[in-house]
């Protein structure tokens, strides 16, 4: 193992990703938001590639529905809860990879591809661009492909403001930029950068989505909201996940394209 899957291996075995999208409205709100985006474009007797799919939140619930998936995970942690939670009546296949190579897949295999997870932990620009590359060679033209990215803002607020008495602020350049290293675990962007790295891409923008926006800076209010109150504010991240002027302080960022 080298030192950064052992990086990556260390985070996950010991931090509950199973329960992270389900645990409260605040981490709820990212998994909708991101589940109504994908679901404007499925159609039925599509197959899904998800690359990093974690435990399994999205490749499970879209196999249960009925689509044709194959999952993609770098930790066998992650991986084996994500297989313990395979029913018979799902079509889905689940193995160890690395999203910077998806040479077992030919090219244009899927009508859909997820990425959401591996460009958190991706700190260099090669590797960052050999697993967009990937993604976009495996699915079918036409198709769609969906990746998630960090902000560097959204993470200054939402995370690191608990920290700079540790000392955080070293992780940050001049301008408060988070730093992408080798010994960081996450890996943030800068929105207008993500944009930059996929205009590089042969690919048809779509949509570049704020999935929880404020929700984790604001986390304490919302997670106390009443179910009803909780619907207003899903509706209300709906209606402005897509406005430039709100997006900076979004944790979590969902970039789709269409090859
Ligand atoms: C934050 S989790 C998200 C999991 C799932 N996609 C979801 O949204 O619920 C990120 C996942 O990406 C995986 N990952 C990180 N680097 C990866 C890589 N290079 N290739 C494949 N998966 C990777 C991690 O192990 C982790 O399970």
């Amino acid at each position: 193992m080298d030192n950064r899957q052992e990086i990556i291996n260390n985070h996950y075995n010991n931090y509950d990703e199973d329960s992270r999208l389900v645990k409260d409205h605040t981490h709820n709100l990212e998994f909708l938001i991101t589940k109504n985006y994908i679901e404007r474009y499925l159609k039925q007797g599509d197959k899904i590639l998800e690359v990093g799919a974690g435990t399994g939140r999205y490749s499970l619930y879209y196999a249960k529905k009925g689509y044709d998936v194959t999952s993609i995970e770098y930790v066998k942690h992650n991986l084996d809860i994500l297989k313990s939670k395979i029913t018979d009546d799902m079509t889905i296949r689940a193995e160890e990879g690395d999203a910077v190579d998806l040479s077992r897949f030919n090219d244009n295999t899927f009508d859909m591809t997820l990425v959401l997870g591996p460009l958190y932990h991706l700190y260099n620009d090669v590797d960052i661009d050999k697993a967009i590359s990937e993604a976009i060679r495996v699915t079918k033209k036409g198709g769609i492909i969906a990746i998630a990215y960090i902000t560097s803002d959204g993470v200054f607020a939402d995370w690191a403001v608990d920290h700079l008495i540790d000392g955080y602020p070293n992780d940050f350049d001049n301008n408060f930029k988070l730093i992408r290293y080798p010994e960081s675990i996450f890996a943030p962007f800068y929105i207008d950068e993500f944009k930059q790295i996929m205009k590089k891409h042969n690919i048809t923008f779509m949509h570049n989505i704020a999935t929880d926006g404020i929700g984790p800076i604001l986390s304490e209010k919302i997670n106390s909201l009443s179910e009803e109150e909780f619907k207003v504010w899903v509706k209300y991240q709906l209606s402005v996940c897509e406005r430039e002027d709100l997006q900076g302080y979004s944790c979590h960022m969902l970039y789709m394209c269409r090859k």
